[in-house]
């Protein structure tokens, strides 16, 4: 899917489900090489990122097939710690077979992850924990290779609450000897949903009373079977589609729990939210009223992937409004392309400053990561006239099926290789 071209104007309306969550199934897919022998995990979703993780188990030896949307890993045949650079070095989420090949090989030499145009990712956290878990690493040539006769359980202290890098300890730490803790972790969803994960494979893993994660390690885990939490910014993506175009739409399967700080916020614009066991019905046909002052944070707070879909809503809502990127540093690449379609938004350092407008004009544009191309199909929806986004290779990445589902939610859209 290289090109897109979207027809705005229609409001969405209908119901369609949440796909599984990706930012949980990737360090959920590096902790199935822990095992020697079976993970099944239900409400894969089939995405980009997902298919390039199997192709690294595969390369490592592991068995991986589908039936329906249940992917199993067989681990038991695991012979490489090599990650091949072609797959592993496009994406981010390689990182993690660090700490899941030492823990279950004590080796393990993956390329570099590397930064993306939203910053520099470093994995700096990450190196220092394997370290002080009694991993010798080098970074050479792009490349890091780690090796620990065994991991030992350490206190660890990050200094930013790292999403990867916390998974990254609890998938070392989970074989190790004796018993880490982690403080300052992520609390994130994703971070909990890999434990829950781990637990169900026999993982010995909890959370402290003052929020540190405790984990003692096993000697070994067992097969298992575990159905993956829906996907809250896939979720949150298509509540503000439904919202840039004025539209009525239900999500099924939807994390409503972890969605409170999209929900405050579209509740504070004036969209109506009907919670009804796991679906969400969004009504956006009111008048929306505009926010002064938005800004992203770790979880619980107002989620980064969100913030470029946010950008466009807030283009087109009434009023001034002063959005601040908290997590990564480069996070506005959006910000061009929605100025081509209409958007007054000006940025200085971390804070963008949007000024609402009426409506956006359709205009040729270029995605150029992830949560911007979302930001850029849910312009088009709502923009008058046609839009042209290419780079939409990157939406496949997070987005399942997202052409079909705003099809189905009556957008015009049409897809052109
Ligand atoms: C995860 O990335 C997500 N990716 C990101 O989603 C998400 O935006 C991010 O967490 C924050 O919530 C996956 O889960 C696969 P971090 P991650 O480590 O783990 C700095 C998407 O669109 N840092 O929490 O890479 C880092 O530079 C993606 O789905 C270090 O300095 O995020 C950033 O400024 C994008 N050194 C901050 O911490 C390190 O070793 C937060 O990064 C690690 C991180």
């Amino acid at each position: 899917m290289e090109c897109v071209e979207i027809i705005g104007g229609k409001p969405l309306s209908g119901r369609i489900e949440i796909q599984g969550s990706k930012n949980a199934v990737l360090p959920v897919l590096a902790g199935c090489v822990l095992h020697a022998g079976i993970s099944r995990i239900r409400h894969c979703p089939r995405l980009q990122d997902v298919e390039d993780m199997i192709a690294i188990l595969r390369e490592l030896g592991c068995l991986v097939w589908w039936e329906e949307d249940c992917l199993t890993v067989d681990a038991s045949f695991l012979s490489g710690t090599v990650l091949p650079k072609e797959t592993a070095g496009r994406m981010r989420s390689s990182i993690f077979f660090l700490g899941a090949l030492l823990g279950r090989c004590g080796q393990a030499d993956i390329p570099y992850p590397g930064g993306c145009v939203i910053g520099a990712r470093p994995v700096d956290f990450h190196v220092e924990a394997m370290r002080s878990m009694g991993a010798g690493i080098d970074e050479a040539e792009g490349r890091i290779a780690a090796r620990a006769k065994s991991l030992r359980g350490v206190e660890i202290t990050l200094k930013l609450p790292s999403v990867g890098a916390t998974e990254n300890i609890i998938l070392a730490a989970v074989l190790a000897e004796g018993v880490t803790v982690i403080n300052n972790g992520a609390k994130e969803p994703e971070i909990e949903e890999l434990c829950r994960f781990l637990r169900g494979k026999g993982a010995r893993i909890r959370l402290l009373p003052q929020g540190s994660l405790e984990i003692t390690g096993v000697s070994a885990l067992k097969d298992s079977e575990h159905e993956l939490i829906a996907d809250r910014i896939a979720a949150g993506t298509y509540l503000l589609a439904a919202a840039v175009t004025n539209g009525v739409v239900t999500l099924g399967r939807m994390p409503v729990q972890h969605m409170q700080a999209l929900l405050d916020c579209l509740e504070k614009m004036n969209i109506a939210i009907k919670k009804e066991g796991k679906d969400i019905t969004v009504d956006c046909r009111k008048p929306r009223r505009g926010i002064e002052f938005l800004e992203t944070a770790p979880y619980p707070g107002f989620p980064t992937d969100l913030q470029s879909p946010m950008m466009t809503l807030l283009a087109v809502t009434e009023g001034r409004c002063r959005l601040r990127e908290n997590v990564f540093e480069a996070r506005f690449k959006t910000v061009e392309q929605l100025r081509a379609m209409g958007a007054q938004i000006t940025t200085e350092g971390r804070e963008a400053i949007i000024l609402g407008v009426p409506g956006l004009h359709g205009a040729q544009v270029r995605a150029e990561e992830l949560r911007g191309a979302a930001a850029l199909f849910l312009a088009g929806l709502g923009a008058e006239g046609r839009t042209q986004i290419s780079g939409c290779g990157f939406i496949s990445r997070g987005y399942e099926n997202i052409c079909e589902n705003l099809k189905q939610l009556g957008a015009d859209i049409s897809v052109e290789e």
